[in-house]
């Protein structure tokens, strides 16, 4: 998030904040950066330490499904944890996984069925490589490594998965196990050659894709993993009909289809698992994790296909071991929570999300005429609006990259918390939210943009 100018100058806070590291930053204030204060939260609103109530556009991070201070899902981590806090999955078993994975599996499309428990999104997509390893060891294919993924993409922090991630900024200083990895393009139809309709674009993309199978050899590809929408990457929904051919080409060439639905599943997109129910692909395992438990407790996992496992349960080598697993793999407390979560979305929240998406997305289509605006694009409840410097060459502002900081802190003045992304702003609120405050969010968002306009005009860094 932005850093509100009052914050900074808190000498308290700063000191009060020195000890922390969080996530992603830059070395220059690595342990010392003060970012806002998050105290309390109420429905799809945060407080924060002055009290000012905010809408929380991103969900946190993509994750507080139904909302903050749920008295199911905290009644559920408390009643658990006094009936069985944890019990090691290395020798022994807990009704709560036994049951989610029941659950997870009547939703899980085609015949993924297996559920492996994680702790969240990069080790779901870890696990999931590993698996994916593993399997073509134990058949005998130890060429068949390399896993191809796509440019904008985002699968997490842990070396292999974060080694697919495909920003370049998130790049420069950090170590990757390049050697197995494969990039092809980024589906964004905003930003698509010139003169390319959208599904000639789309052809391209997958001409592409299948160039690039036969000249790496399938013998020597283990996967392709994508998120259905790219979500991290700025919420870039492909042309119609990709998703669902890349997971044909993948079928022709034995290639294991990964579906990351780290942030897709659980009714960000009206469905538990969106790639049959919104993209008509079965793919042959998929990951998630956040909306799982709506971000009440740290929880991912991967389910598998019967093929891929019968595969392994018939194999030459019975004693293989898929050496891979966590303290909290199965944790009964998350899959305690997880399965009241499942409960809510299934008692009328899909329903809502469905009924309430298009008035979401019509909403923010509405920003599309300020002139700083280039894109809006999204589906079901997450939408970026992205900023350019001119509609012409649909350039990011050169001298500012920051413009989504700049909006955010407008916004978060004006009572929003956004999800600032470079030049992006990404929407993604709880799923309980109504048309009111999506009228209530909307009109913040048109301000805090205007605001953030003549900011860069009154400085001279645009002249739109
Ligand atoms: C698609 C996707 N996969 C994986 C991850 C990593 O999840 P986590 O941060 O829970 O490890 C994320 C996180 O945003 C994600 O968006």
């Amino acid at each position: 998030m932005g850093i509100p100018d009052q914050l900074n100058s808190q000498p308290e806070l700063a000191k009060n904040s020195e000890h922390l590291i969080q996530p992603w930053p830059s070395a220059k204030d690595i342990g010392e950066e003060i970012r806002t204060l998050i105290d309390s939260g109420e429905g799809i609103y945060v407080k924060d330490e002055q009290g000012n109530k905010l809408i929380d556009g991103p969900a946190g991070m993509w994750c507080t499904n139904v909302g903050h201070h749920n008295e199911i899902l905290a009644d559920a981590l408390h009643d658990q944890a006094l009936e069985l806090s944890y019990n090691s999955p290395w020798y022994s078993r807990n009704k709560p996984s036994i049951e989610l994975s029941r659950r997870l599996a009547e939703h899980a499309p085609g015949d993924l069925e297996n559920v492996f428990y994680t702790t969240g999104g990069s080790t779901a997509v870890e696990s999931a490589l590993r698996f994916v390893q593993f399997y073509n060891n134990v058949r005998g294919r130890t060429q068949k490594k390399k896993i191809i993924c796509r440019e904008g993409g985002y699968h997490g922090s842990t070396y292999l998965a974060a080694s697919l991630n495909g920003s370049q900024r998130t790049r420069n200083w950090m170590d990757y196990a390049d050697e197995l990895v494969i990039r092809i393009s980024n589906p964004d139809p905003f930003r698509r050659p010139k003169g390319e309709s959208v599904s000639e674009f789309c052809d391209n993309l997958i001409l592409e894709f299948e160039n690039t199978i036969l000249q790496v050899g399938a013998e020597n590809i283990g996967a392709f993993i994508g998120e259905p929408i790219l979500a991290s990457g700025g919420v870039i929904v492909a042309p119609p009909g990709y998703f669902k051919r890349i997971g044909q080409l993948c079928k022709k060439h034995e290639i294991i289809f990964i579906a990351d639905e780290v942030v897709t599943a659980f009714g960000r997109l009206g469905h538990i698992f969106a790639s049959e129910d919104v993209f008509d692909v079965v793919p042959d395992i998929i990951t998630f994790a956040k909306g799982v438990t709506s971000g009440y407790f740290p929880l991912g996992g991967m389910i598998v296909s019967e093929k891929l496992t019968n595969d392994l349960r018939a194999s030459n080598h019975p004693d293989a071991m898929y050496a891979h697993g966590f303290t909290y793999s199965s944790h009964p407390i998350g899959c305690a929570v997880a399965l009241k979560n499942l409960d809510m979305l299934e008692g009328g929240l899909l329903e809502h999300v469905r009924n309430t998406a298009p008035y979401f997305q019509q909403k923010l289509a509405s920003l599309a005429d300020l002139p700083l605006v280039g894109d809006v694009r999204g589906l079901g409840l997450m939408a970026c609006i992205e900023c350019v410097g001119d509609l012409e060459s649909s350039n990011p502002i050169d001298l500012d990259t920051k413009v989504g900081e700049r909006i955010d802190r407008h916004c978060q003045a004006l009572g929003l918390l956004l999800r600032p992304l470079i030049h992006m702003c990404v929407m993604s609120p709880p799923l309980i939210i109504n048309r009111q405050q999506i009228d209530e969010m909307t009109a913040i968002l048109r301000e805090g943009i205007s605001r953030t306009m003549d900011d860069l005009r009154d400085e001279g860094i645009w002249d739109g």
